[in-house]
Parts: C-alpha cells; sequence; structure tokens
C-alpha cells in the first residue's frame, strides 16, 4: 500500500499568525470583537480556535461575512464578499487542523472605545434615561430640540447605543416645522397620510379599509400620500452591520435652524431585569458650506397589501428626477416577507439599467450599498424600484401566513422603503 506524506504541504500549511488572523481582522473584526454585535472574537487565536469550524462553514456557504447584493450587478465600495483566494486559504486552514503557528501575531486593528469617529462636536441624546421592560418589542420615539439658532452643516453623524444589550436600531430623523426646510422622513410628520393610519400606542399602521396600491409605477397611479415624489429628512443610521454615516469629501448635510432631532429606537425583546437606555447621536461639524448638499431621499409605498400565503408578491416604486443628481448608495427596507429587491434607472433616452439586485433579502441585515462610484442619473430619468414578498409557508421567517399584510411599524407588518443617497450637481 502506498501512503502519501504531503510533507511539502505541511510545512507550508495556513496558519492563524502568518495567514489567517490579517483575513479575519479585515473581513471579520468589524462585528467579531469583544462587545460589539457578533457571538464570537476573532481577534485572539484562543477566541477564535472553538469557532473554527463554524468560520469555515460560514465563509464557504457566504452566510458570513453578510452581503447580499449580486456581484454580476455594479461595484462597491463596501463590498463584504470574499475572494475565493480568501475563502480557500481559510478552508485549507481547518481542514489542516487549524493551527495557530509561530511567529509574530499581526497587530489588531486599533479599537476605539466610544466614539468610532472621534470626539464629535456636538451630542445630543434622548433627553432621558429610557427603561426597557422585559418581554416586548418596543418602538419608542423621542423628539428632541437642537437648539440650533442656525443652521448646521455636518460632514458625519454617529449614533452611540446607550446600552447595546438592548438597541437594536435607530434612526434619527430631522423635523423642521418650516415645510420650506424639507418633506420629512418621520410619519408623525405626514399630515395628509394621518387619515390612513391607525395607531397602537407609539406603533402606526395603515387602516385595513385604506386604498390597495400595489404598483406605484403605473401610469394611472392615484393620487395618494407619497406614493409619487420623495421624502427627505434622514439624518443618520444606526443599523446592525452598518457603519457610522460619513459623507464624501466636499458635501455635507444641513440641519436647518430650529430643526428637532426625531430619534425612532427599536428595542429587541429582553428578558430579566428592567434595562435602561440613553442613546445619543455625535454630530461633526463640516469646515464650512460645501461644494454640494448632501441629501437622502426616502421612497415608500404605504398603499401596498400582500395576499395571504402569496409568495411572490411584487410592489413597485417610481421616481423621476426634476434635476441631474449623483446617486450614492442604496439601502432597500422591508420586513420579514421581504423576498427580493431591483434598482433600475430608465435614462430619458430609454436605456434600461440595473443599479442594484438582492436576490435574497435578509431582515436581519439592513445593510447599504455603497456605489463605488457614484452613477449620473440625468433630469427626467426614472428610478424603478421593484420588491417582491415572500407571504407562504416556505418562508421560514414568516410569522403567519394566514394574514393578510399590510404597511405597519411592527415586524410581522410591512414596508416597502428604500432610503438612496445623492449629490445635487
Ligand atoms: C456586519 C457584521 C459581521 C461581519 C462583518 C461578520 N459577522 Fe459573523 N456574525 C455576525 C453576527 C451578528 C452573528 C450572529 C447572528 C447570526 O448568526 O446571524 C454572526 C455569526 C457568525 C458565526 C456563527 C455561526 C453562524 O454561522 O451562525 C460565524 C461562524 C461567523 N459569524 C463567522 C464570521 C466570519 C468568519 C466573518 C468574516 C469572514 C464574519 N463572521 C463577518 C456579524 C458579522
Amino acid at each position: 500500500m502506498l501512503v502519501l506524506v504531503d510533507a511539502g504541504n505541511a510545512a507550508s500549511a495556513p496558519t492563524f499568525r502568518k495567514d489567517i488572523a490579517p483575513i479575519l481582522f479585515e473581513r471579520c473584526g468589524g462585528c467579531h470583537r469583544p462587545g460589539d454585535i457578533a457571538p464570537f472574537s476573532v481577534m485572539d487565536y484562543k477566541s477564535v480556535r472553538p469557532w473554527a469550524k463554524a468560520i469555515r462553514q460560514s465563509v464557504v456557504s457566504r452566510k458570513m461575512p453578510p452581503w447580499f447584493a449580486d456581484p454580476k450587478v455594479g461595484h462597491w465600495a463596501n463590498d463584504a464578499r470574499l475572494s475565493e483566494r480568501e475563502i480557500a486559504a481559510i478552508q485549507t486552514w481547518v481542514d489542516g487542523g487549524a493551527a495557530e503557528g509561530s511567529g509574530s501575531v499581526p497587530q489588531p486593528p486599533r479599537q476605539v472605545e466610544g466614539w468610532h469617529l472621534g470626539q464629535p462636536d456636538i451630542v445630543i441624546d434622548i433627553g432621558e434615561d429610557y427603561q426597557v421592560t422585559p418581554g416586548e418589542d418596543a418602538y419608542e420615539h423621542f423628539v428632541v430640540r437642537t437648539n440650533f439658532a442656525e443652521g448646521k452643516w455636518i460632514r458625519a453623524a454617529e449614533i452611540r447605543p446607550g446600552n447595546r444589550q438592548v438597541v437594536h436600531h435607530v434612526h434619527v430623523l430631522l423635523v423642521s416645522e418650516d415645510p420650506r426646510q424639507m418633506e420629512v422622513a418621520s410619519t408623525s410628520n405626514m399630515p395628509s397620510l394621518q387619515q390612513y393610519l391607525l395607531k397602537e400606542g407609539k406603533l402606526s399602521r395603515i387602516r385595513k379599509d385604506a386604498p390597495v396600491w400595489n404598483d406605484g409605477c403605473a401610469t394611472d397611479t392615484p393620487a395618494l400620500p407619497f406614493l409619487t415624489g420623495a421624502q427627505e429628512g434622514g439624518l443618520a443610521a444606526f443599523l446592525p452591520g452598518r457603519p457610522p454615516d460619513v459623507f464624501p469629501d466636499g458635501s455635507a448635510k444641513w440641519i436647518p435652524p430650529g430643526a428637532k432631532l426625531e430619534f425612532v429606537i427599536h428595542y429587541a425583546r429582553i428578558s430579566g431585569k428592567p434595562q435602561r437606555d440613553r442613546t445619543s447621536v455625535g454630530l461633526y461639524l463640516a469646515p464650512g458650506k460645501p461644494g454640494r448638499a448632501l441629501r437622502r431621499m426616502d421612497l415608500r409605498n404605504f398603499f401596498m397589501q400582500i395576499p395571504a400565503g402569496a409568495a411572490n408578491h411584487e410592489v413597485r416604486r417610481c421616481y423621476e428626477f426634476e434635476a441631474d443628481r449623483m446617486l450614492l448608495s442604496f439601502t432597500p427596507h422591508m420586513h420579514y416577507r421581504g423576498k427580493d429587491v431591483k434598482y433600475e434607472v430608465v435614462r430619458p433616452d430609454g436605456r434600461r439599467e440595473t443599479l442594484l439586485w438582492v436576490p435574497k433579502y435578509d431582515f436581519n441585515w439592513q445593510l447599504v450599498y455603497r456605489l463605488r462610484d457614484p452613477v449620473l442619473v440625468e433630469k427626467g430619468s426614472r428610478l424603478i424600484v421593484t420588491a417582491h414578498y415572500d407571504n407562504s409557508v416556505n418562508n421560514a421567517a414568516n410569522p403567519d401566513p394566514k394574514e393578510v399584510v399590510r404597511w405597519g411599524d411592527k415586524s410581522e407588518e410591512e414596508m416597502m422603503t428604500s432610503w438612496i443617497e445623492y449629490l445635487e450637481r
């Protein structure tokens, strides 16, 4: 019998110190580090070793790092996908016994205590030590004054959860009493929508008897609130896996004088003792008036309705650009029944182009897709957002396939929202 001993390979087999740590630090360390959202740290061999098999499995299946854009469409500045070479290295390392190896360990990336972006110029918090009660999910809205007598240009905003054990995600929205300053993103500031809403405590949803309209791109789309046009006012977001909002060089966001900030916080269900939270947002001032104003438009369809059991229900939203714009990023938002979503643009000359295609949407990961190169859309171009929902028994995340589902704040209801960052040109 011939026994093959591959001595040459053994000598060059990948080790943690030499080959694997650099990959894990760079590609996983943003979340897999002490005190962050992931279940274990990749920052040292001792913590990694027990997870070696799971790590192999998670990278081969591309479950980790989380990333959902189809690689054949578009180029992304924050593309999280591992290269084939990185996956092969991890595979070989684990199959060969996941050795630590010798030699020096690469320097782990510097871990910043508190603010990732450094000390902010201005910090505004929710204004109270909010008590989170065990046993239920909660969505809370906190409206606080900026007391800015003059408007301010900001170059970045970072949300800092007051208590990471309970804060699942946070949006900070600008609320201005002056309608000329902006159309706001918060539903509490949409008077024309109120007649269609039902309030349950602090949660809103569309009334069952509100008109139904799934195709916001149809030529006969009725004049229902926010089915056309766009709202603005989103300032910053804290979502699982999302880095702080830093605006590109030469651009900044405007906070109008007298604006208020509305914090919308989702507190995850906890057990045990009540917890306290005091979440804040750090604002970083721009050196002056920027060359370009960065804005975020929100496109939504509040009038969608998913039939019970429907496996591939389509909902659309369209937007026609009234001026030339440079698109910077897309953040699609749906709930448990969200299945896929596509962003296309139709140019004034009729050319149709896909900008982003998310073939398998996952509610657990509210990712932002930042374009590597901003995309110019000319005046008169039309953006088409097409989403599908799976309300069938085949969707393991589906809370109840027997429900007819409409728009609502609760995760058990649905949304069809897109946040799109752009520069004026
Ligand atoms: C954007 C944040 C983020 C990044 C980046 C990330 N992870 Fe995770 N990872 C998580 C979170 C949160 C969980 C727990 C929830 C879950 O399993 O979905 C997790 C779970 C895991 C698990 C647990 C087992 C499993 O499959 O559920 C493994 C293994 C893992 N990650 C490996 C990795 C590796 C290896 C990388 C880098 C190549 C990586 N992760 C990058 C956030 C991240």
